[in-house]
């Protein structure tokens, strides 16, 4: 069926639609109801266990020496390859091992590891269990997973001793020793510590275990049916404020989608190989490095290592060659990097790109010039697509897979079918097509969008109060007169350095501690690599001196506090920062200021605080 029909049928009964798709997944219940619109849960009757649906029954249907799971570490010069029954095997063995720390069906467990296969084979394993994961990316410090502890209330936590980047070594146990330190939930089953060669960690006695020992201990473990909206995982992603949203996903809706999605947008077959550079810390990695793939029966490749230097620019295009990659999917952000390394893409140019079809950008905005470049350089079709963690699977897109060809630069492609969008000016108008507003999409979300965020519904509640009948998205867009959706940017605190999504606000409570600061802002500032990079503004103390000390003391909280993905480019000390008359910063013209746009300040603010922030801009 093509694009269009599909997407008829989808908004025309999406009801039907969904119960059809979920026809993709083996029930041990199949809904008799597809959406109850009272609590709007989808498949509320359904039962199943994901964990079954992405391992165990492929190899039911025969398929497992088929591969599953291809780990690639150019970091530590590692490689393995995983068949479906080996993998089902080192799931259900994972599974025991921590059920027998008393895990059990709606218990959480925090992931704080490194690309490691165990990571993967830990997820699946809480998915077995019918117990609830959250990932941890390894790149948060200590004070930001013990927010996320004291959230969830884990009953174990899952860690390694260290994880690598380009020239060290990240050791992971004692951010996990601070964070468990910190939190004030201490976790009933301790924790599993995977040890590597490189750096072993110490072990807690009496609240550590090692994890070869536990493994080998342990006996193999089987399903859990969940009801279908049963809790997944939950993914914490930054809100306006310091603390994180726990993004909850359900079992059903998101396994339906997923399996859905792999063929319909990225026209992905069972026994072909798919790639997402990402983390399984991000949505990304979550639904496209673990899920998606596994759930429709592909093999999926998990890489330890960055676009460059590890060893070089021409890694991605190696692996695809290796292992006849048909589909990557990466951030922009890592082809800024490559095209920086590699202006002539000679690597590309060496490369056995055969295999590869299609390649898919998310995460930030794709600028046209990367998006030409690389589309020039692979002679294939380069797609942006777009969506949030809050959604868990794409919303925009150009849905390769049901034959749409038609890219526009600029654009992050049409509707996915069961999504419905609309941009509404600030006081809740449609605005013309073409014209820039609020993006919104339309209620009921479809299956495998959030439904609540952990501990907090009002929180979740907020995010569909401003404009009625719609959840609000964050982003800026605009729907042009052929259903194209072009993004802005986003209309909050939220930016994004390098894919990852970060919250200034967060930061600005970490550089106001300091005792020196009276008053700061930060903002986004735009970034030719990664395309934004955190700058911070900030107003001292009458008679601070040392202000070299202060900006190193600044720079040094925001690592600790926060973590290295959030360290800022620069902070800037001012007289004074811009503000409305009621007192609200101009972070706007901040960030107008430092991206060198034409500036138009009000006339109700202060010049002055201008003119220093100006100075300070230009000085450098
Ligand atoms: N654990 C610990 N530290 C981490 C980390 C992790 N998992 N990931 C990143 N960091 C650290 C980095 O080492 C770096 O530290 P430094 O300031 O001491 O050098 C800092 O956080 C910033 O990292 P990053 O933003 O990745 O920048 P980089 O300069 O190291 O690398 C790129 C630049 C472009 C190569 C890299 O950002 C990249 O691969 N981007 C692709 C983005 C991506 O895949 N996003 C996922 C969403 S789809
Ligand atoms: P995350 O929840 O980390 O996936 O971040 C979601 C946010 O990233 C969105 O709200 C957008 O602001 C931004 N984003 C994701 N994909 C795109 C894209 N293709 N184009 C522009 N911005 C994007």
């Amino acid at each position: 069926m093509s694009f269009a029909d599909v997407a008829a049928q989808a908004g025309a009964d999406p009801e039907a639609f969904w119960l059809e798709a979920a026809k993709g997944l083996d029930w041990a219940k199949f809904p008799t109801t597809p959406h109850d619109g009272g609590s709007d849960t989808w498949f509320p009757d359904g039962e199943l266990n994901t964990c079954y649906n992405a391992v165990d029954r492929h190899v039911a249907a025969g398929r497992g020496d088929a591969t599953a799971l291809i780990y690639e570490s150019p970091i530590t010069g590692r490689a393995a390859t995983y068949s479906f029954a080996e993998l089902q095997d080192h799931v259900a063995r994972t599974a025991g091992m921590i059920a027998a720390r008393g895990v059990a069906k709606g218990d959480r467990v925090i992931i704080y590891m490194p690309m490691v296969p165990e990571a993967v084979f830990a997820m699946l394993a809480c998915a077995r269990l019918g117990a609830v994961h959250s990932v941890v990316f390894g790149g948060f410090a200590a004070p930001e997973l013990a927010k996320r502890i004291d959230d969830c209330q884990p009953s174990l936590v899952l860690s390694a001793s260290c994880g690598f980047e380009p020239g060290r070594t990240i050791a992971y146990k004692p951010l996990l020793d601070h964070a468990l330190e910190l939190a004030a939930h201490k976790p009933a089953g301790g924790a599993i510590i995977f040890q590597r060669e490189e750096l072993a960690a110490d072990l807690m006695a009496g609240r550590d275990l090692d994890w070869a020992s536990a493994y080998e201990a342990a006996q193999p473990v089987d399903c859990v049916n969940v009801a279908s909206a049963d809790p997944l995982y939950i993914l914490y992603t930054s809100g306006t404020t310091g603390t994180p949203k726990g993004v909850v996903r359900d079992n059903g809706g998101h396994a339906t989608v997923l399996h859905w999605s792999m063929s319909t947008i990225y026209g992905m077959e069972t026994g072909e190989t798919y790639w997402a550079a990402s983390d399984i810390g991000w949505v990304v990695g979550h639904s496209y490095i673990v899920y998606g793939p596994l759930l429709k029966g592909c093999a999926t490749l998990l890489f330890e290592g960055k676009p460059i230097g590890t060893p070089d620019a021409g890694i991605f295009w190696n692996l695809i060659g290796r292992h006849q990659v048909k589909v990557l999917f990466t951030a922009p952000t890592a082809i800024r990097a490559i095209r920086r390394a590699d202006p002539d893409g000679a690597f590309i140019d060496q490369a056995s790109l055969s295999s590869l079809t299609a390649l898919f950008l998310a995460g930030e905005r794709a600028d046209p010039d990367t998006l030409l470049w690389i589309a020039g350089k692979l002679d294939r079709p380069v797609i942006d697509h777009w969506w949030q963690t809050e959604l868990g699977w794409p919303a925009i897109a150009t849905c390769f897979g049901l034959g749409e060809t038609e890219i526009r630069v600029g654009s992050a492609g049409h509707a996915v079918p069961g999504y419905r969008f609309n941009v509404k000016n600030d006081v809740g108008d449609d605005v013309p097509a073409g014209t820039v507003g609020n993006l919104l999409i339309e209620q009921p979300l479809p299956p495998g969008a959030f439904r609540s965020l952990w501990n907090n519904p009002e929180r979740f509640q907020a995010g569909f109060v401003d404009f009625p009948g719609h959840y609000t998205t964050g982003d800026a867009g605009m729907i042009d007169a052929d259903g194209f959706i072009h993004i802005m940017g986003r209309t909050d605190d939220i930016i994004n350095v390098a894919g990852h999504r970060l919250s200034t606000g967060q930061m600005e409570e970490v550089v106001a501690n300091h005792p020196k600061v009276v008053e700061c802002a930060v903002v986004g500032a735009a970034d030719e690599l990664k395309g934004e990079m955190p700058v911070g503004f900030a107003v001292t103390r009458p008679g601070t001196e040392d202000l070299d000390a202060v900006l190193q003391e600044l720079k040094v909280s925001i690592r600790s506090d926060i973590g290295p993905i959030a360290s800022p480019r620069t902070i800037y000390f001012v007289d004074g920062l811009p503000k409305t008359r009621s007192g609200k910063i101009l972070r706007n013209l901040l960030r107008d200021i430092l991206n060198g746009a034409d500036i138009v300040v009000p006339q109700t603010i202060e010049d002055a605080s201008v003119i220093s922030v100006i100075e300070q801009v230009v000085k450098g």
